[in-house]
This record gives structure tokens, C-alpha cells and sequence, in this order.
């Protein structure tokens, strides 16, 4: 079997992206993140800060010189980067957690395919579309896949690892034993809308969000019903403030224009107001809740 992945780039630095990139980091791995602009990268940085204090705090409880040192060793794996090509030309696994857009997808997986090196695995984060038609611009579908991680990363314990038919074998075992070094469980999935996890919640989201606009019941008690009724850690608007109303829409929306006969997918006017509002959740301040 080939070599084990070392050298991670992860594009996208957002909550998703950063948390991908710590969870790296804490495990040994070489890790670069690819942002935008400056802003984004400090916001970054000062995420990945604040959660590893936390782990640290956790894994070090009466131990802060340990915890220190902890933190100190992973952020020296930690690197970022502006320049895409740059990052990807010495790399083992590229792990896309840019937004939900396929064209916005296409644009930077056409751009890495010339660029990075032979032996490189490529896979998305994508909730929702499908691995597929972002590996479609690509020439080397067999090192191509789904790795899709759950928020917040460090804590969530799960990694859904998605094959295409044209995911060689070799592929898939270098991307589940990746996970598995992550400290993940793994489960596999085909390339299908939503994989396992959000096939199921996703639906859940949106039926919460009708619920609340019929007027059925308050926001807050729909949140205490499921998280008291059917043992949620987080009600459905705590957990659709906590994704961002932005991406759950972006999920929706792309299952709509896929399947228009599918009455769960439809557009919910509620959410896409919040979302025209900027209301897209905890990273703005404001969703279904106000934050301070
Ligand atoms: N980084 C590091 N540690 C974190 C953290 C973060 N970002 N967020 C929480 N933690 C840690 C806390 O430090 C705390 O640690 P201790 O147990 O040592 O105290 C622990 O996690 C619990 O956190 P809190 O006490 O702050 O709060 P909580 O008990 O309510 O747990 C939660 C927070 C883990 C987020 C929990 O509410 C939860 O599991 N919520 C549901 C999350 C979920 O369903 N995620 C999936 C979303 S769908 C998705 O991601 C897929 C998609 O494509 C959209
Ligand atoms: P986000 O909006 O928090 O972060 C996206 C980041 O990508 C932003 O910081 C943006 O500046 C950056 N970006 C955009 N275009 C870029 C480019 N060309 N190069 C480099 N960086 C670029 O979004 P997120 O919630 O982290 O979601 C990212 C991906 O992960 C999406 O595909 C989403 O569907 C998926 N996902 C989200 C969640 C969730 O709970 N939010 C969970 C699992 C998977």
C-alpha cells in the first residue's frame, strides 16, 4: 500500500474548513489552509485558537504545562496560505470546505487538478451535492471522493466517507485510514443527496421550519420538544442557527433543482427571508435566535 497521508491542504478556512485543519493538525499531520483575503485567515487562526483551548483544557485537565505545549505543537503544523497553487504542489490530500456552490467548486478543482502532484487525493466536504459532478472537471476520479465532517469538528465523532464509482480502492483506504488517524469513526456511503446524516436531518430542519411558520408552536418550544422528547442535543433552530441558514438553504435548494417533485425540498419562504436578511445564524449574530 502507498504511503500514508502527512501533507494536508485544506481550502476553505471557515467553520467547517478550520476545524478540518485543527483536528489535522492535532494528529500529527502538516496542515495548510487556504483563505481569501487576510480577514479570512485571521478569523481562522483565532477560531482554531479558541477551540484548541478548549480541547487542550479537556485532554490537560490538571496538566497546563502539557496543555500549553499541546497547543504549541499543533499550531507549528498549522500553516496558511493565499496562493492555491502554491498550497496544493507538495501535498498528499486536498479537502475542499469552500461554500456550497458547485461552479464555485468546479473553478478551484479545475485550477488544483493541473497543478498538484500526481499521487494527491482530492475530496470535498460537501453536504449535499454530489462528489460526482464536482469530480467531473477533474482528470483523476480514481484518487477522488467524499470526506464530509460533522460541526463542530473537533467534537463530532463522525467522518461519512463517500466512493464514486471511479474511487480506486487504494483511494478509499488511504481516505478511511486518514479519518480513523483523525480519531474519527468512519462510516461509507454512496454518492447519494445528503449521504446518511443530512438526508435524514436536513428534512428534520425544514419540517421545523414549516412547523414554526404555520404557527404550530413557538421556535423556543419546538427546540425544548425535541431536545426534552427525543433526547436532541440541540433543538431544531439552536442546530439550524448553529449549521448556518445559509448552507442549509444552499442544501435545499440544490435538492430542489434536482428533484422538483419532492415536496420536502421546496423553497420555505421563512428561511430564505432570514437568509436575504443576513440572518444566517450564530456567525452573524443572528438566525432563528439573537447572539451576543
Ligand atoms: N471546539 C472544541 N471543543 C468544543 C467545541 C469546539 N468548537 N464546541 C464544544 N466543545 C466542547 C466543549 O468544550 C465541552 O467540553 P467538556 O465536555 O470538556 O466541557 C463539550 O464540547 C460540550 O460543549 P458545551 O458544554 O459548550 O455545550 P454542549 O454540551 O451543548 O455541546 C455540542 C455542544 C457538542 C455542539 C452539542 O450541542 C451537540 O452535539 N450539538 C449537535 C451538533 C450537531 O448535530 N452537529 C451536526 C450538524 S450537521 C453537520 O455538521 C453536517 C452538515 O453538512 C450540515
Ligand atoms: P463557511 O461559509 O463558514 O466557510 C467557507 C469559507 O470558504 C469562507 O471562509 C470563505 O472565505 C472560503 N472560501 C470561499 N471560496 C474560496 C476559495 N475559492 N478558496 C479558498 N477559500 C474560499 O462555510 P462552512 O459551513 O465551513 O461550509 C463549507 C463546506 O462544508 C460547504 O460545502 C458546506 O456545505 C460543508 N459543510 C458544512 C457544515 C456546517 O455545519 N456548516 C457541515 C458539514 C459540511
Amino acid at each position: 500500500m502507498a504511503a500514508a497521508i502527512k501533507n494536508v491542504t485544506v481550502i476553505g478556512g471557515g467553520l467547517m474548513g478550520s476545524g478540518i485543519a485543527q483536528v489535522a493538525a492535532q494528529t500529527g499531520h502538516r496542515v495548510t489552509v487556504v483563505e481569501v483575503n487576510e480577514n479570512a485567515i485571521e478569523k481562522a487562526k483565532n477560531g482554531i485558537q479558541n477551540s484548541l483551548q478548549r480541547v487542550a483544557k479537556k485532554l490537560y485537565k490538571d496538566k497546563p504545562a502539557d496543555a500549553e505545549t499541546f497547543v504549541k505543537e499543533t499550531l507549528s503544523r498549522l500553516h496558511t496560505s493565499l496562493d492555491l497553487k502554491d498550497a496544493v504542489k507538495d501535498t498528499d490530500l486536498v479537502v475542499e470546505a469552500i461554500v456550497e456552490n458547485l461552479d464555485l467548486k468546479h473553478k478551484l478543482f479545475s485550477t488544483i487538478d493541473s497543478v498538484a502532484p500526481n499521487h494527491t487525493i482530492f475530496a470535498s466536504n460537501t453536504s449535499s451535492l454530489s462528489i460526482q459532478d464536482i469530480a467531473s472537471v477533474t482528470k483523476r476520479k480514481d484518487r477522488f471522493g467524499g470526506l464530509h465532517f460533522f460541526n463542530p469538528v473537533p467534537v463530532m465523532k463522525l467522518l461519512e466517507v463517500i466512493r464514486i464509482p471511479e474511487t480506486s480502492d487504494e483511494t478509499y483506504e488511504k481516505m478511511t485510514a486518514w479519518g480513523k488517524a483523525l480519531g474519527k469513526t468512519t462510516i461509507t456511503c454512496k454518492d447519494t443527496p445528503g449521504f446518511v446524516v443530512n438526508r435524514l436531518l436536513v428534512p428534520l430542519l425544514a419540517e421545523a421550519v414549516r412547523m414554526l411558520e404555520r404557527g404550530d408552536a413557538t421556535a423556543r418550544d419546538i427546540d425544548t420538544a425535541m431536545k426534552l422528547g427525543a433526547s436532541h442535543p440541540m433543538g431544531p433552530f439552536e442546530l439550524a442557527d448553529y449549521v448556518g441558514n445559509d448552507t442549509t438553504k444552499f442544501i435545499l435548494d440544490g435538492w430542489h433543482q434536482k428533484y422538483p417533485d419532492v415536496e420536502l425540498f421546496k423553497p420555505i419562504p421563512l428561511l430564505t427571508k432570514l437568509v436575504e436578511e443576513g440572518k444566517l445564524g450564530l456567525k452573524t449574530g443572528e438566525g432563528f435566535y439573537k447572539y451576543d
